[in-house]
């Protein structure tokens, strides 16, 4: 929209007739039903509702550019001495935050993965560079391997963060969020860094949490994980989650 007009629906008697209508019950149901319709991104997010019920996360896949500069700095920085470090972008949507990385390290081998195709085709479109790649799945395959992987955003749900319930088992549970953070963590080199945030879970909760250690705390303007649930599913009142960036501890013994 160009700066200083209004979408025309918004302005004068329209807008009062649109407010009036909003208040009829079955409206707004009904116009979010419509949109849900002719609305291609949300017509791929119902389908994978659907499809990928038991594996899906975050179903949005809103993004923004350079979303965490803090964060990314962090990880260039701890992998300044590799030439060309592998990176996973767990959940990537768009791409934004490969590209991100990629800015700041135009040699690395990075991976987008995502269950939502029409976020991925955009991510293709936008990334020209050969040492990305993005693929359609929820996990990487069992011979990959990565010196950092980032899942920001991913394990948590707007329903969660709208309605606040007591327990999360009905909307993502924490099940979900542990199962997936143990096939990353299969994947994750030992000395590796796991970026992980923007949640409603934490890793200190999962039988992981020996296997790591907090490498950073929320960095300036990435805010700390203020709505979280337990290994019970129930809602951990009063609790937050700054940590954002773990290293993997070698394994004992
Ligand atoms: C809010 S976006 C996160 C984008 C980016 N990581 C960020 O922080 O800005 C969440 C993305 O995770 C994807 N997603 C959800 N469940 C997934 C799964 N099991 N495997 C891969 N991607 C998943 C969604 O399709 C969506 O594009």
């Amino acid at each position: 929209m160009l700066p200083g007009k209004r979408p025309f629906l918004m302005t004068g008697p329209l807008s009062r007739l649109r407010q009036l209508a909003l208040r009829i019950p079955f409206v707004r149901p009904l116009g979010h039903r419509l949109l849900a319709v002719v609305s291609a991104d949300r017509r791929v997010v119902a389908h994978l509702r659907v499809s990928a019920a038991d594996q899906l996360l975050q179903p949005w896949p809103t993004t923004s550019e350079d979303r965490y500069p803090r964060l990314f700095d962090a990880v260039a920085l701890r992998l300044r001495d590799r030439a060309a470090p592998r990176i996973l972008s767990f959940g990537c949507a768009s791409g934004e935050e490969v590209r991100a990385l990629r800015a700041r390290m135009p040699e690395a081998a990075i991976l987008g993965l995502d269950l939502n195709p029409r976020a991925l085709a955009k991510a293709r479109a936008a990334d020209p560079s050969p040492r990305s790649e993005y693929r359609l799945a929820s996990a990487p395959r069992p011979e990959e391997r990565f010196d950092a992987i980032f899942a920001m955003a991913v394990f948590r749900h707007g329903a969660l963060k709208r309605d606040r319930p007591e327990s999360c088992a009905a909307i993502m549970p924490f099940s979900r969020f542990e199962a997936a953070l143990c096939r990353l963590d299969a994947a994750l080199e030992e000395g590796g860094l796991l970026a992980m945030g923007n949640a409603h879970f934490r890793l200190s909760d999962t039988g992981l949490a020996d296997r790591y250690a907090v490498e950073l705390r929320s960095p300036g303007q990435e805010p700390a994980s203020a709505l979280l649930y337990g290994p019970d599913d129930r809602r951990l009142d009063g609790v937050r989650e700054s940590a954002v960036l773990f290293r993997k501890l070698p394994e004992a013994g």
